[in-house]
């Protein structure tokens, strides 16, 4: 059953967060729509521009609707990911899409507001969340010193001002995390005094992490072992830090480069250990098992497993 983000958040907001997963194939949908099973957890499809060019808009929209054909019982939002204003309409306009993210987060404050509040009033005449940012995400560097680092990080007042203002139904925050496999350069972690002073600003007001995959040491080491060179300094999230997160009101975890790291530590070991096979559908097989394997523990963490009848009971 498709719902929106809204609808899942009612529910999830200081008691767990909804594990957003980015997907590009075949491979990771029944992959993500199988381990959400085996966990009993509601969740998020999303899907970034990137995707939407390399599958193209109408495969990678049917692989989503086949996946929910093949596991009827999930619960979970359709979400525009990292979307500019155009891509917002069109997902808007499709009647596909049950949330989309608007980030105009490089834009200046007054823009942001602005664009998110077009956005805002559009996808709510049809009844879609949306998703804003504000604050500037990565770029956590050792040679910045602390007060630029923290500069960047998303203002609470601001954060309040932007969310009375623009419409928004949630709102990613600059927290500490950035994208990809190499955040905390050095030894820093999510900013925890910064979280709880914007939940003081706009309690009960589902906040989105950006940047969370925990690129665990075991997935960079097989993947070295078997030929790849990932840098050595690649690192995450510590996911035990998810439930004081969740807790100061971080309701909705962004993950890709997790699901991207287990692809590439899946297929690199098969074809060193296989070197004369090329049926892709073997190193396929093993794909699909790891990643709902993945998203299966990846729940646990986020507090989601479980809440799927609850969630039902919220939602019908
Ligand atoms: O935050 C962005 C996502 O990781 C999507 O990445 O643009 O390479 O598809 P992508
Ligand atoms: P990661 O690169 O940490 O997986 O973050 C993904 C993300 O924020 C997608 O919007
Ligand atoms: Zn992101």
């Amino acid at each position: 059953m498709i719902v929106t983000t809204d609808d899942l958040f009612r529910q999830a907001y200081g008691k767990y967060a909804v594990g957003a997963y980015n997907i590009n194939n075949m491979e990771q949908a029944i992959g993500l729509f199988e381990g959400n099973a085996r966990a009993e957890a509601p969740f998020i499809v999303q899907i970034a521009k990137g995707s939407r060019d390399y599958a193209g808009v109408i495969m990678i929209e049917n692989i989503i609707l086949a996946a929910e054909k093949m596991y009827p019982d999930n619960i979970f939002a359709v979400h525009l990911d990292h979307g500019d204003e155009k891509t917002c309409y069109d997902c808007i306009e499709s009647g596909f899409y049950s949330s989309v993210m608007i980030d105009a987060s490089h834009e200046s404050f007054d823009e942001n507001v602005a664009i998110t509040q077009r956005i805002s009033s559009k996808a709510h005449e049809k009844g879609i969340s949306v998703e804003a940012e504000l604050g500037m995400l990565g770029g956590v560097e050792e040679d910045i010193n602390i007060d630029e680092k923290h500069a960047m990080l998303t203002d609470p007042d601001e954060a309040k001002e932007f969310v009375n203002m623009s419409g928004c139904d949630s709102l990613a925050v600059a927290i500490g995390t950035s994208h990809g496999a190499y955040k905390f350069a050095g030894g820093q972690g999510l900013h925890f005094e910064r979280i709880g002073a914007i939940q003081k600003r706009i309690p009960n007001f589902p906040l989105v992490m950006h940047g969370s995959s925990s690129v665990p040491k075991s997935e960079v080491d097989r993947i070295n072992a078997a030929g790849g060179a990932l840098d050595e300094s690649a690192r995450g999230v510590d996911e035990d830090e998810f439930a004081r997160a969740i807790r100061l009101g971080v309701t909705k975890v962004n993950i890709d480069t997790d699901g991207r790291l287990v692809w590439t530590r899946v297929h690199r070991e098969f074809f060193n250990d296989h070197p004369e096979v090329f049926d892709f559908r073997k190193p396929g097989v093993i794909m699909i098992e790891e990643y709902a394997r993945f998203i299966e523990q990846k729940s646990t963490k986020l507090m989601s497993a479980g809440k799927l009848r609850d969630m039902r009971a919220s939602v019908s």
